[in-house]
């Protein structure tokens, strides 16, 4: 069985004053809380909340080094993250990020024992044109590495065009998706890494939809950016899906 996971990425957002809202995050027994705060609060969201689990939402490929601005893996583990996000579509847009470099941080965050969580997506255009399939295949063949396990590696998938919009694909679209990324993964991994690796959906997910979300095929959690700011809204999401 795999457990399943409410991911929260709070982007460029928070400083001392939003950790009350970490403070006030239900931690269901049954399943995995994660906040990927700005590095700037790891360390301080550690002690706000001891139940969550904390992450990164990038790293840089090399362990450490003239790079001036980044942060490595190790950094990330030294301030109290156990996971890190790589590829995610903000990254990959707004720092040129490849396959090829999001498969070097995934293998940086591993060899730090941080799990990664890998975000892929297509672009709207791609949707429109057919290539949906096609374009998750490829970013997934990319971005994931080849010592993929189900415990160092969560697959995050995230339509660009339902990040941040109010847009959300169908159920039906969702678990297309899913189910594809599922024997995709079995292709490459065999069966059983396949079946215990967890795949989250992402993109303008709210506590009005998790809970449709939460009962399609092969979603196993979300990750979920603005309505992770706020305690009461992520409070709704993490009950849909300790219930589900
Ligand atoms: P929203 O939930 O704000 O659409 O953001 C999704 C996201 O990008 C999480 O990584």
């Amino acid at each position: 069985m795999r457990r399943k996971l409410a991911a929260g990425n709070w982007k460029m957002n928070g400083t001392e004053a939003t950790l009350s809202e970490l403070a006030a995050l239900q931690t269901p027994a049954e399943i995995d809380v994660l906040i990927c705060p700005p590095n700037t609060l790891i360390s301080r969201a550690a002690s706000a909340n001891d139940k969550i689990a904390l992450g990164g939402q990038d790293c840089h490929r090399a362990q450490s080094g003239a790079h001036t601005g980044d942060i490595s893996a190790e950094m990330l583990v030294d301030a109290g993250a156990s996971y890190v996000l790589t590829g995610h579509s903000e990254r990959r847009t707004d720092h040129g990020e490849t396959n090829e470099i999001v498969a070097a941080k995934t293998r940086a965050a591993w060899s730090q024992n941080l799990v990664a969580v890998v975000c892929i997506g297509e672009t709207l255009a791609e949707r429109e044109a057919g290539t949906t399939l096609e374009v998750i295949a490829q970013q997934l063949a990319g971005s994931v590495p080849e010592d993929a396990t189900a415990q160092n590696t969560v697959i995050a998938y995230e339509p660009v065009w339902a990040i941040g919009t109010g847009l959300v694909p169908t159920l039906e679209q969702i678990a297309e998706v899913h189910d594809f990324l599922r024997s995709e993964l079995s292709k490459r991994f065999g069966a059983e890494i396949a079946e215990g690796i967890r795949l989250l959906y992402g993109g303008s997910v709210k506590p009005s939809n998790a809970e449709s979300i939460f009962a399609t095929s092969n979603v196993d959690g979300a990750l979920v950016g603005g309505a992770s700011l706020k305690a009461d809204d992520f409070n709704g999401i993490i009950s849909a899906l300790a219930s589900a």
